[in-house]
């Protein structure tokens, strides 16, 4: 009995160090008031976006939650506002599987929105799930889309300016290899999905790296954030229904709450004094250092231009060796999306003048970039 007693005890207190130093998130802080201020949530209706929203909502800001399903978006935004008192909590209609989805979104909210100080690209897949695409979905919806909101929402940002753009990154990013021969490829079966969504999480680092460089002296700076492990809906939705019951009491006991997954992308969109840090990488509201992969300017710079022809704002070249990027319908409906119309694609990043001054400005970054120490870790 004794012998009993002392494993529970040992167990017990295992846990509780266990608790403490990997699975409770440290708070956020940040500023206290959004009062007057606009935030866009991606993927707000469920998981770490719906508690990101409502903490965002608590401290007073107008959210809007940018979910693909109008139901489930609706039914978050009820609830948010209900938890919040905060009635400045509305759905907007965004599909990120889909490029047309993604401009109508962009068009409608700068039409109807007047300001957005703070744009967070949380929503992602770990899996294609039943869909077959002729192209990487998982890269489409965690990376090529948020790439082609955050360069259609630019003017509000610019305008809003300080403004915060945050990519809910993962620590899956430092098994992430970019094969930019094969970066469209469709995606198939379990073990293509799991480095496609390590992959496209090494796109997220990349590209908060580059939009920083390109956004230096705007006033908008970015981050990449990671959550931490989290027990939410994103990989358990895929596991087959026989094993939920034995995973879902693992995943309560050793993953962190989607509260408390919030925490860092929240610092990363609320913490003052960051702002030198903008283009860095967060877990645990500290900034962290990241493999060389993740912080190859040449690399992040390589995306970025295949990014633009991927979210169709650069036609393709047949002669570029570099992609095998299949030329797509950037209008093209997804499986999950309605047919919307075709916008004429305006070039925020590249406007003739300012493109070559940004770029000339990445050109000495690359040969000078020294990584700042990183505060706290
Ligand atoms: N959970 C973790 O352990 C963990 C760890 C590291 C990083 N992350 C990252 O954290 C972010 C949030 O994940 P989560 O854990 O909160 O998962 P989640 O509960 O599954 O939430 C994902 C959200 O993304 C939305 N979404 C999926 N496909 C979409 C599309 N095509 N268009 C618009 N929205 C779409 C989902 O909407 P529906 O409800 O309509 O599907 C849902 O609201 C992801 O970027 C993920 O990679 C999570």
């Amino acid at each position: 009995m004794e012998s009993l007693l002392l494993g529970a005890g040992l167990l017990l207190g295992a846990y509780v160090l266990v608790y403490y130093n990997l699975v409770k998130a440290p708070p956020c802080g940040g500023i206290g008031s959004l009062r007057g201020r606009t935030a866009v949530v991606t993927g707000a209706n469920s998981g770490i976006g719906k508690m990101t929203a409502l903490e965002l909502a608590r401290r007073g800001a107008r959210v809007v939650l940018a979910c693909r399903s109008r139901e489930r978006g609706e039914a978050a935004a009820f609830d948010l506002r209900q938890e919040s008192g905060n009635n400045e909590v509305i759905f907007m209609a965004l599909d990120l599987a889909s490029l047309a989805s993604v401009r109508a979104f962009a068009t409608a909210f700068l039409s109807s929105e007047p300001r957005l100080d703070i744009l967070i690209h949380n929503a992602g897949i770990s899996s294609c799930g039943r869909t077959r695409e002729a192209f990487n979905l998982l890269l489409r919806v965690n990376h090529v889309s948020p790439f082609l909101l955050t360069h259609l929402l630019l003017p509000h940002l610019r305008m809003c300016a300080p403004s915060r753009v945050v990519v809910v990154s993962s620590a899956a990013h430092r098994r992430g290899h970019l094969d930019f021969t094969r970066l469209n490829h469709p995606v198939i079966g379990w073990r293509q999905e799991l480095r496609a969504y390590a992959d496209s999480k090494l796109a997220n680092v990349l590209f908060a790296r580059e939009l920083a460089t390109q956004l230096e002296g705007t006033g908008i700076t970015c981050y990449a954030a990671h959550p931490g492990p989290v027990n939410s809906e994103l990989f358990l939705r895929h596991v087959p229904g026989w094993l939920c019951p034995f995973l879902r009491p693992l995943a309560w006991l050793v993953l962190r709450t989607p509260g408390g997954g919030a925490q860092t992308p929240l610092y990363c969109a609320l913490q003052e004094g960051i702002e030198p840090l903008s283009g860095r990488y967060f877990a645990n509201c500290h900034v962290e250092e990241v493999p060389p992969a993740a912080r190859d300017d040449q690399s992040a710079h390589r995306l970025w231009e295949a990014s633009k022809r991927l979210a169709g704002l650069e036609p393709v070249e047949d002669d570029n060796p570099d992609e095998e990027i299949q030329p797509e319908d950037p209008g093209a409906p997804s499986s999950l999306s309605t047919s919307l119309p075709e916008e004429p694609i305006v070039s925020e990043f590249s406007p003739g003048k300012q493109r070559s001054q940004d770029f000339s400005k990445l050109t000495q970054r690359i040969q000078v970039k020294a990584e700042p120490e990183p505060q706290g870790s």
